[in-house]
């Protein structure tokens, strides 16, 4: 039995105040949830704030991005090691922001998932599909592709432990998805690729959805096989929502 995460990606959002509002207000609620984990990220200059204000609970806290470079002349870089010493257990690679908008390329993510995993942090994986790609009919061809680009570099025992997140890039942000029939099927599909490599680490892979997760979508989304729980964009900025999704979770 695969145990549930939700994890609030806070993106490029919040003043120091703000962020501190909403880590208080997580932690205020968290102890209302106990059958699921609970991790947030926030931007990389609130991580200090915020592993003040959750240290003595049980959320966890991560990062958005990680540095492909373990240290080293790279302006502008953060590496995993650095996020270690301020207590972060997770770190977001790949995520379809940081692809379309930044150019991360499929070999750029497998360094980066390979750099956070070499520091000990959990990479979440995110994966997805674009509307013509979906609207084409290769969502498989696609998200298999990411997949297998990290699959390659660090093995099925690599992947081990990681956390995939699915998050259909249409369905970011637009307030539209796809259902939970239709989420299940490339959950579904993610899990039977790495289970041709490994069925036990298939099986206790937790593999997250993202895109418009709410309060009011996240238990259908969360009922269904294969999804293990979500990584929350906007829903995750307000603490009742964020903590709403949660309890759905457990
Ligand atoms: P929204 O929940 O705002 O659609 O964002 C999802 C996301 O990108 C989480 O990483």
């Amino acid at each position: 039995m695969r145990r549930k995460l939700v994890a609030g990606n806070w993106k490029l959002n919040g003043t120091l105040a703000g962020v501190e509002r909403l880590a208080e207000g997580i932690r205020a609620g968290a102890q209302t949830v106990s059958a699921a984990d609970i991790v947030v990220c926030p931007t990389f200059v609130h991580i200090p704030k915020v592993a003040g204000l959750l240290a003595d609970t049980s959320v966890a806290w991560g990062a958005q991005d990680v540095s492909d470079q373990d240290e080293g002349a790279y302006t502008g870089e953060v590496a995993a090691p650095m996020l270690v010493e301020l207590g972060c257990r997770y770190a977001i690679v790949g995520h379809s922001e940081r692809r379309i908008l930044y150019g991360e390329d499929d070999a750029l993510v497998a360094r980066k998932f390979l750099a956070a995993r070499r520091a000990g942090l959990i990479p979440i994986l995110c994966v997805g599909e674009l509307l013509d790609e979906r609207e084409s009919g290769i969502t498989e061809q696609v998200v298999g592709r990411q997949l297998d680009a990290v699959l390659e570099a660090a093995g099925e025992t690599g992947l081990a432990g990681s956390v995939i997140a699915y998050e259909p890039v249409w369905a970011i942000g637009t307030g539209r998805t796809g259902g939970p029939e239709q989420a299940q099927e490339v959950h579904a599909f993610i899990r039977a690729r790495i289970a041709a490599r490994d069925g036990t680490i298939a099986e206790r892979i937790r593999i997250l959805h993202g895109g418009s997760v709410k309060g009011s979508n996240a238990a259908e989304l969360f009922a269904m096989e294969d999804v293990d729980g979500g990584l929350i964009g906007g829903a995750s900025l307000k603490a009742e929502e964020f903590l709403t999704i949660c309890r759905a979770a457990s």
